[in-house]
């Protein structure tokens, strides 16, 4: 029997145990065991492998996280770690790697590939920035999340007529504050795609406010920037382990100047990982265990160096390659749209 190495990578997001369940349960049916393998590429290197068996994922399809855990190791930045991979890959008799991740994992899947590695790659991310596919499970789940929130914190602000500034996650692409802001009924919504000015959000919130709307909910991501400030270079104490920069609170910014500059009461929530945990929603375990389904199906095929993806309802895949190339913005015209049906602008 051969055997399908499993490993997930990056930030966790919920439906990660749906496709391990799936690659467990659909390699048994093409003739495969499964090794999964705990915390990303780490263990990889470590050896640090586990076997799963069609009772071992038993009952995990609707948890969140990552039955396996995850770390954001770079494969490739020691030639060193990559030699144990090849040997570990020989020594644990792994036929191919199932590699589960966002953009860094995705990418480092596409490298170790080219290097001779047989793997195929099944995209997440609670942040919808993959090419290459419709659209990655677990953001159905967080925009659920978001939008409850932004739900509740509309009952509060219209209370208590104040501003509500709710700072979502999105390091560079802002689909979940477009997509939950949209579905929450936002008053304004800030992406990093479009950089903002406080002069015409002030300007907005003002006009709501002399329209008789004492409340307004801003959604803004937490990548989002202001136009009228220059970026300043992010010091090395902020940035994570790949050199990402860790968020300090945009949202926390903007409070503070919008009731400056307003002098409306205003308040900020900002949502965190509460966004990235959970059970997924039907929409993402069905999603999630299609793609296992068809990463298992792919490696049988032979098809290496491919991600499995959805198209319109289709399953299908496309090459790691053009998947990473570039990240998958928000569709600007959805923007558009959003803005059109703000109330108390006019
Ligand atoms: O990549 C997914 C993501 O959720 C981003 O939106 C966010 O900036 C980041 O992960 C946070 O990562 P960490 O868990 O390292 O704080």
């Amino acid at each position: 029997m051969k055997t399908i190495g499993v490993l997930t990578g990056g930030g966790d997001c919920p439906g990660l145990n749906a496709v391990i369940r799936a690659v467990v349960r659909s390699g048994i049916k093409y003739g495969y065991e499964t090794l999964g393998i705990r915390n990303g590429w780490r263990g990889l290197i470590d050896g640090d492998v586990e076997p799963l068996t069609d009772f071992s994922v038993s009952g995990i399809l609707p948890r969140g996280g990552t039955i396996l855990g995850t770390s954001r190791t770079n494969p490739l930045e020691k030639r060193s770690d990559f030699q144990k991979i090849q040997y570990n890959m020989k020594k644990y008799g792994i036929h191919a790697l199932v590699v589960i991740g966002g953009d860094g994992t995705l990418s480092a899947a596409r490298d170790v590939s080219k290097q001779g590695i047989p793997l195929v790659g099944v995209p997440k991310t609670i942040d919808n920035d993959i090419s290459g596919t419709d659209v990655t499970f677990g953001f159905d789940t967080a925009v659920s999340t978001v939008t409850e929130a932004i739900d509740r914190l509309h009952t509060t602000a219209e209370s208590h007529h104040r501003i509500i500034v709710v700072e979502v996650m999105g390091r560079n692409v802002g689909w979940i504050a477009l997509t939950a802001g949209l579905a929450g009924g936002a008053d304004e919504i800030l992406i990093p795609e479009v950089r903002f000015t406080m002069d015409s959000v002030c300007k907005n919130l003002q006009a709501r406010y002399d329209s008789g709307k004492k409340f307004s909910i801003v959604v803004i991501a937490e990548g989002a920037r202001r136009e009228d400030i220059g970026l300043p270079p992010v010091p090395e104490d902020i940035r994570d382990e790949c050199g990402n920069e860790k968020f300090v609170g945009v949202g926390l910014l903007l409070g503070k100047e919008l009731e400056k500059r307003l002098g409306i009461e205003t308040r900020v929530t900002i949502l965190g990982h509460i966004q990235r945990g959970g059970s997924p929603t039907a929409f993402d375990r069905v999603l999630a265990t299609r793609l296992g389904v068809a990463a298992v199906q792919l490696i049988d095929a032979g098809k290496f160096g491919q991600m499995a993806a959805i198209h319109g309802n289709q399953i299908t895949s496309v090459p790691l390659e053009e998947a990473v190339f570039r990240l998958k913005t928000v569709d600007l015209e959805l923007y558009e749209l959003a803005k059109t049906v703000i109330g108390g602008r006019r």
